[in-house]
């Protein structure tokens, strides 16, 4: 299996950027910048202030595909000089694109880490290692959560589905684990696009609604009992359209994986702790596909014994 490693210094925190859905294209935000100006307007405020370690970036590069466009992204990404770990998004699949091709520029990409693999399960499935002094303190495990097609249901209706995880997906999976723990490795995180059908179940059960009464009808002000330690807020409606898979149940069965990571809802950044596994949405990054407000991108920080905190780093649009 393809591992790769990163370095952390000893006695100081690694931090890791998640950029989500910068989602590039031809419109302008709000008449007056493209969507690209507010991927470089917000990162070129976060990263002089986080300095990540390593950037992951939680898949839809671009709205559509144009090799210009994943040029413009990939480029600008590996300009920081920071390692990053990319998953593909529906959009990497969908309309055209090719995520092949996109893998193939993302391995001529200096600082890009990323490995297509078996093809049988996907595009794009390689774990990320987090090394000190010899020692792993946490992993990264990447995997592809596909795209939608069309299918015609019972009522002769056009409805869109995902493509589901497969089998070859989850033993692929407990491998990863299998040998992480294998080399002493206790801790991970599963970083995929679409969101897993728990993060419904995560946010109905964490959920305190603004003022019980009033408010966006999707946004949380307070935590319920036991759910104290959530942060974010989602917009959206937390309607994966993931089938409900094994994946989470295998997660909670190995105990390894204490988060988990995706995006997809451009509107959605919360993260829950459901079960015994923080469910994270990325933030937002730039106004690229559709805009729901919130912008900006996640901060995951590792300590010496694996992930210790994850927190959200937002960037007002207004400025720009
Ligand atoms: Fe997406």
């Amino acid at each position: 299996m393809r591992m790769f490693t990163v370095n952390k210094d000893k006695n100081k925190d690694f931090t890791v950027l998640n950029i989500a859905d910068p989602q590039i294209d031809y419109e302008l935000w709000d008449g007056r910048a493209t969507s690209f100006d507010t991927v470089r307007f917000t990162l070129g405020k976060i990263i002089p202030k986080v300095k990540p370690d390593m950037i992951t970036m939680t898949g839809d590069f671009a709205d559509e595909f144009g090799r210009e466009l994943y040029d413009t992204i990939i480029t600008y990404i590996d300009s920081f000089g920071i390692p990053w770990a990319p998953v593909m998004g529906n959009h990497d699949h969908e309309d055209g694109c090719d995520p092949y091709i996109v893998a193939e520029m993302l391995s001529e990409t200096e600082h890009c880490l990323f490995e297509a693999g078996d093809p049988a399960l996907g595009c794009g499935h390689y774990t990320v290692a987090v090394e000190e002094d010899g020692r792993l303190v946490t992993a990264f495990i990447m995997m592809d959560s596909h795209h939608r097609k069309y299918i015609t249901d019972e009522n002769g209706k056009e409805v869109r589905v995902n493509v589901p995880y497969s089998d070859g997906q989850y033993r692929w999976y407990e491998s990863q684990v299998d040998a992480l723990r294998s080399i002493g490795c206790e801790d991970s995180t599963l970083v995929v696009h679409f969101p897993l059908y728990e993060y419904k179940y995560a946010w109905e059960a964490a959920r305190r609604p603004r003022d019980g009464t009033s408010g966006p009808s999707e946004t949380a002000s307070r935590w319920n009992a036991g759910y104290e330690d959530s942060l974010g807020t989602n917009y959206e409606p937390v309607e994966p359209l993931v089938e409900k898979s094994p994946m989470f149940e295998i997660a909670k069965r190995l105990g390894h994986t204490k988060n988990i990571l995706c995006a997809h809802d451009h509107g959605n950044a919360s993260s829950i702790v459901y079960e015994g596994i923080r469910l994270t949405y990325g933030l937002k990054t730039g106004s690229g596909g559709y805009f729901a407000g919130q912008n900006g991108a996640a901060v995951i920080t590792v300590g010496e014994k694996g992930v210790k905190s994850v927190r959200y780093e937002y960037v007002s649009l207004d400025g720009i």
